[in-house]
């Protein structure tokens, strides 16, 4: 799934060309016969052949890591080792003290991590991680409030597309006119992924931001993008127009750089009634994918409470359009 949208995103990218694909059971195939009609290939990149993951075939200046976990585990460090700058969307390497967990709009001083990384593991290269593509619905509107009005608490529901586990997943006797009210592993990642994407870098350490999260994870019949049911109890009271503002100008370091995959706006707020929706709006946004959309911006009964539901597109901004912000950041900051 992750793999197919990289190779759309790239093959048109300004800065960044496709050198080589690897896979799995695939190995040795043209990615036209990779694909066997699960996709449409980018006609420049059809005859390409699929390698193994072994970093002595690949002649690259930087990895697109979209591996399942535990293959990550071992891949991604032998790409690292052999001096190879590794972007991954994999959750192997995500909370590793060392090992940046990246937003680029969110957290770019983290990237700072990466000279340690290296130092301690006397690796010429290094891995840079990027969230779960749950998290990743509530973070971005999350980081105006935290650094307007503090966030002491967070309440997500969320509601998760089938393409976020993967192309054979969920099956579909399972998923279809159904829901399914857990995903192994998935709160635990949603709530301390957030933490740790926050946190302050002190002395060479992250150290978590101070609100907590409860999450409850859902998968459900849509296609593309997961959406998030949002209570956040804020620090201080607030104006919801002022909130409202917070949002629609929050810009980053990829805004401000003018980054080829940033979206002018990363979080756009929805005023009708009924939005966000997946099918409408998960592929919407100046760069396709990229912004997270808010709607239902409200007030909860309890004091200093906020709601709103946010959207975001699982396989482009939850994985691999954050992963292409990400190299492109580390590109215009010299670290690739
Ligand atoms: N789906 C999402 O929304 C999403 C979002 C964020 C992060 N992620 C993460 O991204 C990763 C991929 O997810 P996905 O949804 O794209 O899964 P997927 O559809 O199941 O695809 C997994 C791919 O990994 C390849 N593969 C397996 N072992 C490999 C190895 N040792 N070397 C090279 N390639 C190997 C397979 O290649 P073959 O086809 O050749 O067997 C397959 O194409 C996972 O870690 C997932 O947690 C997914």
């Amino acid at each position: 799934m992750v793999g197919q949208i990289y190779l759309n995103m790239l093959a048109e990218h300004p800065w960044f060309r496709v050198a080589a694909v690897s896979g799995n059971t695939t190995v040795g195939k043209r990615l036209i016969e990779a694909y066997g009609g699960k996709g449409e290939v980018p006609p420049k990149l059809r005859d390409l052949e699929v390698l193994p993951s072994d970093p002595k075939k690949f002649d690259a200046d930087l990895i697109f890591s979209c591996l399942p976990t535990e293959a990550a585990k071992t891949v991604e460090p032998e790409f690292a080792r052999a001096g190879f700058p590794v972007v991954s969307d994999a959750s192997a390497h995500r909370y590793h003290d060392d090992v940046p967990l990246l937003v680029p709009e969110v957290n770019p001083e983290h990237l700072e991590l990466i000279e340690l990384q290296r130092s301690k593991r006397g690796w010429d290269g290094f891995i840079v991680t990027t969230p779960n593509c749950t998290t990743m619905t509530f973070v971005p509107p999350l980081k105006p409030l935290l650094d307007t009005q503090g966030v002491r608490h967070l309440d997500v529901v969320t509601m998760q597309s089938v393409s976020g586990a993967g192309y054979g997943g969920v099956p579909s006797m399972a998923i279809l006119g159904n829901v399914i009210p857990y995903i192994r592993g998935e709160e635990e990642k949603v709530s301390a992924e957030p933490r740790k994407i926050m946190g302050k870098l002190v002395n060479g350490r992250v150290e978590p931001a101070p609100f907590k999260v409860d999450a409850t994870c859902t998968r459900v019949p849509t296609l593309v993008g997961h959406l998030a049911s949002v209570t956040v109890e804020l620090a201080k009271e607030f104006d919801l127009e002022e909130v409202r503002d917070a949002l629609e100008s929050f810009r980053g370091l990829p805004q401000r750089l003018e980054l080829p995959t940033a979206p002018r706006q990363p979080v756009i707020v929805m005023n009708e009634p009924d939005r966000p929706q997946p099918r409408l709006d998960a592929e919407a946004g100046d760069v396709k994918g990229m912004p997270v959309f808010v709607g239902r911006l409200r007030r909860g009964t309890r004091e200093r409470t906020l709601r709103f539901v946010s959207l975001s597109n699982n396989l482009v901004r939850g994985a691999a359009g954050v992963a292409i912000l990400t190299a492109e950041l580390l590109h215009a900051t010299g670290r690739v």
